[in-house]
């Protein structure tokens, strides 16, 4: 079969590589796709967001199946568009990606339906969140309602820093209209987990857990970025956290969104926040996350055509989802100066050292060819440095190895991905 994927990240090349392992499929192709991709997949110069393009070159070139990797897309209705035109998409509708497009969205389900979350208040109007502000209780987060590239929270200290916050996001709309609406949250502490999964609109399957790090700093300092590297699985998420989370948390959301109409199939990303009062969901998001793909998928047993096929088809309950019992950690090379500001078109050396060596990725972000058909940098996120182990000590080991695999100037990372794991 022939399929397309839909998206230029690490993600979307994670996502590659296991479609390349199915029996199942003769051709890849992406949309937009970067230069990594392009290596095991036919790259299409059609943006994530063109609904039209990407609907018209599905059709052309006979595509069996569509995945979506980007949240964007999602949210604005690219599965609907895809459906309409009778071809066949892996991805939440709409209706049902409001789970990530709006928080104010999904804090009201959460409340409706009891499952566990910071207790918080939707504003619309500024002069109410500030009059709010002033006996709320500090820390306090602020969230714009809208998608703004994992940006939009604002953890602030003080009465001051808030009403700062207030301004910025609902009346400077420093994230555009995602600040038309804001959430005002109770700080919480806690280790935090991400657990993906496959939902078919009933049945949701979850994936091995993993745990981000957001902060662009060593020590989680600095501003937040889409992710800075990744360790899988999480030591914290133990067999009992797993089991509150599926009885309160999973089950619930998925229950929850076909009682409201809004039928949920494709990835459930559940950002959670391991609190002293047990498991809350700090947010959801519709897709894999990036770069928590980078290191479940490596891990995934199943042909992921044949799981995202049972989601589509809502046969989810006949999978048997199965991950190795090992570890992966992903350190991610980027360009010094992101998220704020960096140079791009820097050549990349020694990508060829991870030709033909087991349990070692390199997934390209922010990647392209010059014109003389060399790889060089193209984005803040570089490359996904991703390598196994037998258990997170060796899989951390063997990733920073490997980070020294490849060169290019200006080359940035964090020295401490899963220095959570000695904590364990
Ligand atoms: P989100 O995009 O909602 O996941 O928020 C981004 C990051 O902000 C999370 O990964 C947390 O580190 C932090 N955060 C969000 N909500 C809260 C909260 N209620 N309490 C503490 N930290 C939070
Ligand atoms: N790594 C976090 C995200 O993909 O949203």
């Amino acid at each position: 079969m022939k399929v397309l994927i839909v998206g230029s990240g690490g993600r979307e090349h994670a996502i590659a590589t296991s479609v390349s392992k199915s029996p199942r499929v003769d051709k890849i192709y992406c949309a937009p796709g970067n230069a990594g991709i392009g290596q095991i997949a036919e790259c299409a110069a059609i943006g994530a967001m063109e609904f039209d393009k990407l609907v018209a070159f599905a059709k052309e070139q006979q595509i069996d199946l569509t995945i979506i990797g980007m949240d964007d897309p999602l949210v604005a209705g690219v599965v609907d568009a895809f459906e309409a035109a009778g071809l066949r998409v892996f991805g939440p509708r709409k209706n049902a990606a409001i789970l990530e497009g709006s928080k104010a969205f999904s804090k009201d389900l959460m409340k409706k339906y009891h499952i566990p979350t910071a207790a918080y208040e939707t504003f619309e109007n500024a002069d109410e969140a500030l009059a709010y502000l002033e006996t709320a209780q500090y820390p306090i987060v602020l969230k714009a309602d809208g998608l703004a590239l994992g940006k939009g929270v604002l953890i602030c200290n003080t009465l001051e820093e808030a009403k700062e916050g207030v301004r910025s996001i609902m009346l400077d709309k420093q994230f555009g209209a995602a600040g038309n609406r804001m959430v005002v949250e109770e700080f919480m502490t806690g280790r935090e987990v991400s657990v993906l999964s496959y939902v078919d609109g009933r049945t949701i399957k979850t994936m091995t857990s993993a745990q981000d790090h957001k902060r662009a700093q060593d020590g989680d300092q600095g501003l937040n970025t889409g992710g800075m590297g990744t360790f899988s699985p999480s030591p914290f998420y133990t067999d009992e956290v797993d089991k509150f989370c599926q009885e309160q948390i999973y089950q619930a959301t998925v229950d929850a969104m076909a009682a409201e109409g809004r039928p949920f199939q494709g990835i459930i990303f559940f950002g959670l926040m391991l609190t002293p009062n047990g498991p809350k969901v700090l947010e959801y998001n519709a897709r894999f996350g990036d770069p928590e793909a980078q290191v479940v998928l490596p891990r995934m047993k199943n042909d992921i055509i044949d799981v995202m096929e049972a989601c589509i088809d809502g046969k989810l309950d006949t999978v048997d989802l199965q991950f190795e019992d090992n570890a992966a950690v992903c350190v991610v090379l980027a360009s010094d100066g992101y998220p704020v500001s960096y140079e791009k078109g820097l050549e990349i050396r020694g990508l060829e050292k991870f030709d033909g060596k087991d349990g070692y990725y390199c997934f390209h972000a922010g990647t392209k060819l010059d014109e003389n058909g060399r790889f060089v940098t193209n984005g803040g996120r570089v490359l996904g440095v991703t390598a196994k182990g037998a258990d997170l000590k060796e899989a951390r080991a063997n990733a920073y190895a490997a980070t020294a695999w490849v060169d290019f100037d200006n080359k940035y990372m964090r020295h401490d991905i899963g220095k959570a794991i000695d904590e364990a």
